[in-house]
């Protein structure tokens, strides 16, 4: 899909008009350029709320107008909602090249106007991959807006919003993806075929090197599976920053749960759980395609959590790379324990800030549902900075504390630290445990269980499934600290 801002007003190879109508504005310059339109804002009472709709068939213009409700026009809410109420409709109504024209005398502020933008792809994203029909594509091709009145979206900055954009398709694709194809080989393939093509430095470890360096958390959560662990590092390193940041992501790329197997429907979605991994391959792909001035480094920890005949025990100690020691009450717990590993690798390139991406916790989605992940820090310029990137892009974060007295539900009888049976708070204890292997940098535990994998279509997303989480949030983060 191709989203252009059009400098003239003009309908040629256009076969639909949306026309966004805020709450609370005149619609008289509406009704005057489209005076079809006024039987119908009175007849249904017409007020510019989201989910409104006037849907018509012009015979003056002999196409489809639609006039969508618009909401509030501060709204950066009502921006992402609307979007998602267009692209249904042009879907329903198989049209493929639509206008949207805004005609009210408002001043749109560039966030509403990047927010409806990027919403308008993230929209227009189906995953049909294994439908027999998927070729013929339901997707719009053409988006041309026209504004009546003058605004700060540029094509420039648009393209730019494409360009992060592919990254988060290329998150959902992989996330959505089955999971006997996404497995660890998999996860390593793609990553050194996106790195070779943006120039990015990387490193792969598998199980041998990983042994001997003492990576021992993947190494234990990696032996249940036929497939080897892996210990990915991205670089990306510009000609000029000043801020260097390292990205972790947990990328299990099937959690069965071990031999604490996962139950009844809980396991239907653990294809999911490599889905910070993923983000952080599309982080580093647009900051790299977008030439950010800021270092970013990448990590993922990759493994299969299965029950085979090797498979790690509850009961077992695993002894870190950096002589701390864990033990494994629950091999369901295994996210913490391979991103352990990921995070004392990131902590000794000393980077600035250390932010990680994982879905850790069933808990965190009782907690905050599908709308917000956890954010547990204990850096306050960390927590405000990326809460504000959160409200900005809507990948929204919830502070939890990192609450040191908690401590002492992590540590173990026989070991440094226990890897569950924390009793209560477990989210939060979670990030106190990832904390332990971050060696004092500035550091944020994103929980993403809730929000990077949707059971059903919500407020601002058209279909369930993977969302690219992360992507948009980082990119944002790091675009505003460089
Ligand atoms: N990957 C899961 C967390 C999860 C749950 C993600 C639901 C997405 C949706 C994680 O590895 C896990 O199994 N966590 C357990 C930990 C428990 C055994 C201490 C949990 O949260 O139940
Ligand atoms: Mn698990
Ligand atoms: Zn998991």
């Amino acid at each position: 899909m191709r989203i252009e801002k059009r400098s003239k007003f003009n309908l040629k190879g256009i076969n639909g008009v949306v026309i966004p109508a805020f709450k609370n504005r005149s619609f008289e310059r509406i009704i005057k350029k489209y005076p079809e339109v006024e039987f119908f804002i009175k007849e249904h009472k017409f007020k510019g709320k989201i989910g409104e709709e006037i849907i018509f068939n012009s015979v003056k213009h002999k196409m489809l107008i639609i006039v969508a409700g618009a909401g509030e026009y501060r709204s950066l809410i009502d921006a992402r909602k609307i979007t998602k109420n267009i692209i249904m409709i042009l879907k329903e109504n198989r049209i493929k090249n639509i206008l949207i024209q805004f005609i009210q005398n408002i001043e749109l502020s560039l966030d509403h106007l990047v927010n409806f933008i990027d919403y308008l792809y993230i929209n227009n994203y189906f995953f049909d991959l294994y439908k027999k029909d998927h070729n013929e594509s339901k997707k719009l091709n053409n988006i041309n807006i026209f504004f009546e009145f003058k605004n700060d979206l540029t094509n420039n900055i648009i393209e730019n919003r494409s360009i992060i954009d592919k990254s988060v398709r290329l998150v959902r694709d992989l996330v959505n993806e089955i999971p006997s194809k996404v497995n660890p080989d998999y996860m390593k393939d793609l990553f050194k075929q996106v790195s070779d093509k943006n120039n990015l430095e990387i490193s792969i470890m598998r199980e041998k090197e990983l042994d001997q360096k003492g990576f021992n958390g993947l190494v234990s959560v990696g032996k249940g599976s036929p497939y080897e662990p892996a210990l990915i590092q991205l670089n990306y390193i510009p000609e000029k920053y000043k801020k260097s940041v390292a990205i972790v992501g947990k990328g299990i790329t099937f959690d069965s749960g071990g031999l604490n197997i996962k139950t009844g429907n809980s396991m239907l979605e653990m294809k999911a759980d490599m889905a910070g991994a993923a983000a952080v391959l599309g982080i580093l792909k647009s900051v790299s395609d977008l030439k950010l001035p800021v270092k970013v480094y990448g990590y993922a920890a990759i493994a299969e959590n299965m029950p085979g005949r090797k498979a790690y025990k509850p009961g077992d100690i695993i002894t870190y790379r950096n002589k701390k020691t864990v033990e494994v009450i629950n091999t369901d717990a295994e996210g913490r324990l391979v991103i352990a590993d990921a995070l004392i690798s990131a902590a000794e390139e000393k980077p600035d800030y250390i932010i990680e991406l994982s879905t850790l916790t069933g808990a965190i989605i009782v907690a905050l549902g599908d709308s917000f992940a956890g954010l547990i820090s204990n850096n306050k310029k960390l927590i405000t900075n990326l809460v504000k990137s959160g409200e900005r892009t809507g990948e929204y974060l919830w502070e939890m504390p990192m609450f040191e007295d908690y401590r002492e539900s992590i540590k173990s009888k026989i070991a440094d630290l226990k890897n569950a049976n924390y009793r209560g708070a477990s989210s939060i204890k979670a990030g106190l445990f990832l904390n332990e292997f971050t060696a004092n940098i500035p550091f944020a535990h994103i929980d993403i269980a809730g929000t990077a994998f949707l059971s059903k279509q919500n407020k601002f997303y058209s279909s369930e499934g993977a969302t690219g989480f992360g992507v948009r949030l980082i990119y944002d983060f790091l675009n505003f600290l460089k």
